[in-house]
C-alpha cells in the first residue's frame, strides 16, 4: 500500500506515519514547517521516519508545490497538515488558518479528483460543534466558537463537495483533543507536565471546570488507520478517548504521576475555547470497530515519560 501523509511532521502525522510504516506500507510525506511551533521539534519528530526506506520526505508548502510525481500511485491520502490551535485563530493569524485549513485542502482534493484514489483521510476536530449538546453527535447542530473551528468546518465541506461531485472516497474523522508523546507544546498537558518537572506556575483558563474528551495518540493513528481500510466514504466520524474529565481532575492525576504539588494561576477563559467536549463514538464503533483502548491516567503517564527526557523539553 502507498500513502500520502501530509503534516507528517507534526504530532499527530508523525505517529500516523510510523504506524502506516509498521504495517509494511510505503509512506510520502509532505511538511512545510510552519512557524506554529520550532521545526527543531517537527524535525526530532521525524527522525525514526527518516531511517526507514519505505519513507519519503518532500518538504514544501502544499499551496506551492508541484505534486504531480508525488501524488504518482498513491491509494491512500491522509490529510493531516494544518493550522492548529484554537486561541490563536483570532484576529490577523486568521489569514493563515484560512490558507493553510481550507485553501491547502481544496488543492489537494482539486489535485487527485480524478485518481483512483482507495481513501481520501481528512483530520477535523471536535471544534466544529462548538457550544453543542453532549455528548457531541455527528449530526448535531454545528456552531463553531472559533475562527479555527470555522476553518475546520469549511475543509469539512469541500470533502463532502469532491465526494458529492467526483465520487471522492473522502471519510472525515473529528478527533477530540489528541495527546501523549510529541504533542504539540502549545497544548494543555505538554504545558501542565513541563511546567511540572521545571517547578513552574501554570496558567488555567476559567476556572478549570472544563472539561475534554481527551484521545490517547495511539487510539487517534488506530482509528484513521481503520477509516483508510474500512469501506466506509461519505462519512463523519467523531474519535473520542472515551472519557470526559476537567481541566482539574487532570492535573490532580498529573500531580500523583509526578509526586510534585503543581503551582496554579488561574486566568480568565480564553476565547474560542469551548466550555466542555464529549464525544458520542457510537459511529466509530459501529462503522470502524474503533474502541478506545488508553485510560487517561495509563497515556498521561507516557507523556510524562516522554517529556522527561532532556531531548523533549528542548
Ligand atoms: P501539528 O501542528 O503538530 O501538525 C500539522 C503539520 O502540518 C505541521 O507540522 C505543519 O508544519 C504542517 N503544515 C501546516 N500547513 C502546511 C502547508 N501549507 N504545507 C505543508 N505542511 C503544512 O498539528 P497536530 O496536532 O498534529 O494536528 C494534525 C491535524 O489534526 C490537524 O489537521 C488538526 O487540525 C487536527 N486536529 C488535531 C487535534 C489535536 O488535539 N492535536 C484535535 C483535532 C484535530
Ligand atoms: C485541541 C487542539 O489544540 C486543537 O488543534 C483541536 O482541534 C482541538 O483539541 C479539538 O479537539 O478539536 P484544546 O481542546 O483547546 O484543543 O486542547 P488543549 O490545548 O489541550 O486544551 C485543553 C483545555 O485546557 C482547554 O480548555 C484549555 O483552555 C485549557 N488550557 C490549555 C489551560 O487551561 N491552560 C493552558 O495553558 C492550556
Amino acid at each position: 500500500m502507498r500513502a500520502l501523509v501530509t503534516g507528517v511532521a507534526g504530532f499527530i502525522g508523525s505517529h500516523l506515519a510510523e504506524g502506516l510504516l509498521k504495517l509494511g506500507w510505503e509512506v510520502r510525506a509532505i511538511d512545510s514547517f510552519t512557524d506554529y511551533y520550532s521545526r527543531k521539534i517537527k524535525e526530532n519528530n521525524l527522525k525514526n521516519l527518516k531511517e526507514n526506506k519505505n519513507f519519503s520526505f518532500q518538504e514544501g508548502n502544499l499551496l506551492e508545490l508541484d505534486l504531480k510525481k508525488t501524488l504518482e500511485g498513491i491509494d491512500y491520502l491522509f490529510h493531516l497538515a494544518a493550522q492548529p490551535g484554537v486561541r490563536k485563530s483570532w484576529g490577523k493569524n486568521f489569514g493563515i488558518y484560512i490558507r493553510d485549513n481550507i485553501a491547502v485542502t481544496q488543492r489537494l482534493l482539486e489535485e487527485v479528483k480524478e485518481f483512483p484514489l482507495k481513501k481520501f483521510i481528512l483530520a477535523s476536530s471536535s471544534s466544529v460543534y462548538g457550544e453543542s449538546p453532549l455528548p457531541m453527535r455527528e449530526d448535531n447542530v454545528l456552531r463553531p466558537i472559533s475562527p479555527y473551528g470555522i476553518t475546520k468546518l469549511a475543509s469539512e465541506g469541500l470533502g463532502y463537495l469532491y465526494y458529492k461531485a467526483y465520487k471522492m472516497p473522502v471519510i472525515t474523522l473529528r478527533y477530540f483533543t489528541v495527546y501523549g508523546p510529541r504533542q504539540r507544546p502549545d497544548m494543555a498537558f505538554h504545558r501542565f507536565i513541563k511546567a511540572l518537572l521545571n517547578d513552574k506556575e501554570i496558567t488555567i483558563y476559567g476556572d478549570g471546570n472544563q472539561t475534554r474528551d481527551f484521545t490517547y495518540i495511539s487510539d487517534a493513528v488506530e482509528a484513521t488507520i481503520k477509516a483508510a481500510w474500512s469501506e466506509v466514504t461519505g462519512e463523519i466520524i467523531n474519535i473520542g478517548g472515551g472519557a470526559q474529565v476537567t481541566v482539574n481532575e487532570t492535573l490532580k492525576i498529573l500531580e500523583e504521576i509526578t509526586n510534585k504539588k503543581i503551582k496554579i494561576r488561574y486566568i480568565e477563559k480564553q476565547k474560542g475555547d469551548v466550555l466542555h467536549t464529549s464525544a458520542n463514538i457510537s459511529k466509530a464503533k459501529k462503522l470502524l470497530n474503533y474502541q478506545p483502548k488508553v485510560k487517561l491516567r495509563e497515556g498521561l503517564e507516557k507523556e510524562v515519560a516522554w517529556l522527561a527526557t532532556a531531548k523533549a523539553q528542548k
